[in-house]
């Protein structure tokens, strides 16, 4: 009798050894804890969470699918469909707006020659909405792939912005 495959694996050693930390932060019985940290790791190697990688790591922690389907598609910092080597996401919540944020998303809209949840034809930019970026006396603020935060985003500064992502591509 042959023996059942292990299931495949879409995410490196590195990647798993990073879960395995975020798991041991929980009980032994509640690894499902880990889901959003393991989703963010998952996305920071493959880009996007797609699919299989979303079975991937809902195997890996014993959860339905489904759940973690749930919980990647309610955050906004999660990709469930590709996106462009820079994801721009803007904070258009209502202290942002009233300061200038939802202006800051119509210039980008207008730069980039895409709308909110789209991305560019060549594949760079992809721009999002984003919710309470925690730094709302910051406004204009907005996200560059869910790490780099950026304050004040005046026009000039968004131009500047710009500027810097293409030319390090
Ligand atoms: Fe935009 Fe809080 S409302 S950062």
């Amino acid at each position: 009798m042959s023996a059942v495959p292990a299931p495949k694996r879409l995410l490196s050693d590195a990647a798993y050894a990073r879960i395995d930390r975020e798991v041991a932060k929980y009980p032994a019985d509640q690894k499902q804890s880990a889901v959003m940290a393991a989703l963010a790791i998952a996305q920071d190697e493959t880009e996007w969470v797609s699919p299989p990688v979303i079975e991937d790591v809902a195997a890996y922690l014993g959860m339905p699918p489904i759940a973690v389907y749930e919980v990647a598609s309610f955050y906004n910092m999660y990709d469930t469909q590709p996106v462009g080597k820079f994801k721009l996401a803007v904070c258009t919540c209502l202290p942002c707006a009233l300061r200038d944020g939802t202006k800051a998303g119509e210039y980008l809209k207008s730069k980039l020659g895409i709308d909110y949840g789209e991305t560019t034809p060549d594949g760079l930019f992809t721009l999002k909405e984003s919710e309470c970026l925690g730094s709302c006396g910051d406004a204009p603020v907005l996200l560059v792939n869910n790490k780099r935060m950026c304050s004040f985003m005046s026009n000039e500064r968004l131009d500047a912005l710009l500027a810097e992502l293409k030319a390090s591509k």
